[in-house]
């Protein structure tokens, strides 16, 4: 029997989060803040992991959205989700920043996973329906779903960097994955760079022939192309233009002790966000004396991530070493240099520090997009406030005007934040409109429109190309 939506998401997480007996939270990441507003615009179902182990829930609906939650074992969790998904494929694409572990077992856990993922989707899916598979976990699930429903229209995206051939090679199931992603009809990247690694790689591993970006594959015709992701602009914009939002900034900068300058990092605690070398570059400019005490404090949002995977565990000891570093070196009675805070927040609180914030730090050593600097600018239609913005972040491509940094480049960083700091008034508000004209213009629903417009008119197979 076929399923009765016309449009499902499919992706490794619901929306939310079930934290208790009907208690939801928000999940944290990217992915969540951009694909929820676009499936609240549209008639669909969303397909995930409701984030608690070895429990089957039946579908719901939360917020405008029709969840259908698919359950893991806790030894899923530790070998699909923390294992194959966050110690291998998170590391290996993101340049190898944390090696990469490789385990046949993991991997089995990881086939094992998508397939379910994919039956799910086929019993969702309406005739003819549109799918659209999520990131990096779901990999296999193209190639699976379009064996169990050929009818549909198959998508998929993904969030993160995808490697170059050089690296993604060392995966001793490269061919599989490949595999997998060419079950889709269409296949998007976050940079142009993606898509061309990703067309490369076919031609490499499977001698797959290509035109500009539509790969023939037997009969098929598979098109790779590059979706910047984005924010909803107008939601932030008017969130920070409410009275509670701005006095919440005041009241923050007040109870930071009104610092000169405010800067500010948020992110999930991970290795890829260079949240260490940012920390080591704001403590050198303190111990040299650029920066005086009591000029400006930093304050630094880390959400909790994948607590259990050794590499993370690893990174929060030394993030919260170095802090305490700094604030026991340069602080005084009353007053540390650097607020840590390793919590998450709900979005109005974010909003107000966003606000709040003279100079927004973000230095991923690599990274997908980063919506996070996209946020910042949205909610600064003031003009004011400084982008400090590594330029391995995919949203470099797009946000020129920022203070571009090589986060490996600890001098390099301390002068960017350093300049950021003393910018004028007027070379601030120049660069932020120009950024502002930028993710106005290429929200998140230009994103979702421009890949689902594609994905529409892709698909065709081989013999009706010619025919054209
Ligand atoms: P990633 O997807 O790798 O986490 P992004 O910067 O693309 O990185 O997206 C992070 C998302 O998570 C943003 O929407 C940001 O607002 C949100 N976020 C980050 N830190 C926090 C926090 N401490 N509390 C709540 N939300 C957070
Ligand atoms: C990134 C990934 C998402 C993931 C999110 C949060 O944005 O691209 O796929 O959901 O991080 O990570 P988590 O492991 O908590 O789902």
């Amino acid at each position: 029997m076929l399923g009765r939506s016309a449009f499902v998401i499919v992706a490794n997480r619901l929306p939310v989060d079930r934290v208790g007996e009907d208690m939801w939270r928000r999940s944290p990441g990217g992915l969540v803040t951009a694909i929820a507003p676009v499936l609240q615009r549209r008639e669909g179902a969303w397909i995930g992991w409701h984030g608690a182990p070895d429990e089957s829930l039946e579908p719901f609906e939360h917020d405008g959205m029709q969840l259908v939650p698919v359950p893991l074992s806790e030894s899923e969790v530790e070998l699909y989700y923390e294992g194959f998904s966050n110690a291998t494929l998170w590391p290996l694409y993101h340049d190898v920043v944390a090696a990469p572990t490789y385990s046949r077992v993991t991997w089995e856990a990881y086939r094992t996973v998508n397939e379910r993922f994919a039956e799910a989707a086929a019993e969702e899916a309406a005739e003819n329906a549109v799918v659209w598979i999520q990131d990096y976990q779901l990999q296999l699930v193209p190639a699976m779903l379009r064996k169990l429903r050929p009818d549909l229209r198959i998508g998929f995206f993904l969030h993160i960097p995808f490697p170059p051939v050089e690296l993604f090679s060392q995966l001793p199931w490269r061919r599989e994955i490949v595999e997998g992603l060419l079950g889709a009809d269409m296949v998007g990247f976050q940079r142009p760079g993606g898509a061309s690694n990703f067309i490369r790689l076919c031609r490499r591993l499977l001698g797959l022939q290509h035109h500009k970006h539509e790969i023939h594959v037997g009969d098929r015709v598979v098109r790779a192309g590059a979706f910047p992701i984005s924010v909803d602009f107008g939601e932030l914009d008017s969130l920070v233009r409410e009275p509670h939002i701005i006095s919440r900034a005041r009241e923050i900068r007040a109870e930071l002790g009104d610092p000169e300058c405010l800067l500010l990092g948020v992110d999930r605690l991970d290795y890829t966000k260079g949240i260490g070398q940012r920390l080591k570059a704001f403590g050198e400019l303190l111990s040299e004396g650029a920066i005086k005490p009591g000029e400006a404090a930093f304050v630094q949002i880390a959400t909790p991530s994948r607590e259990r995977v050794e590499e993370y565990m690893r990174l929060r000891d030394s993030i919260e070493l170095q802090v305490g570093r700094i604030n026991g070196e340069q602080g005084e009675l009353g007053q540390q240099p650097v607020q840590y805070l390793h919590q998450s927040y709900g979005r109005d609180e974010l909003a107000a520090l966003y606000l709040a914030a003279d100079v927004m730090v973000v230095t991923p050593l690599r990274d997908g997009m980063n919506l996070v600097a996209k946020e910042y600018i949205a909610c600064r239609h003031d003009l004011r406030g400084a982008l400090v913005l590594s330029e391995f972040a995919g949203a470099a491509d797009e946000l020129r005007q920022a203070f571009m940094v090589n986060p490996y480049d600890v001098d390099g960083l301390k002068r960017a934040m350093l300049t950021a700091m003393r910018a004028t008034p007027h070379d601030l508000s120049r660069r932020m409109r120009s950024l502002r004209r930028r993710v106005s213009t290429y929200d998140v629903d230009r994103w979702a429109k421009e890949f689902l417009t594609s994905l529409e008119s892709s698909g065709s197979h081989v013999s009706q190309m010619t025919q054209i």
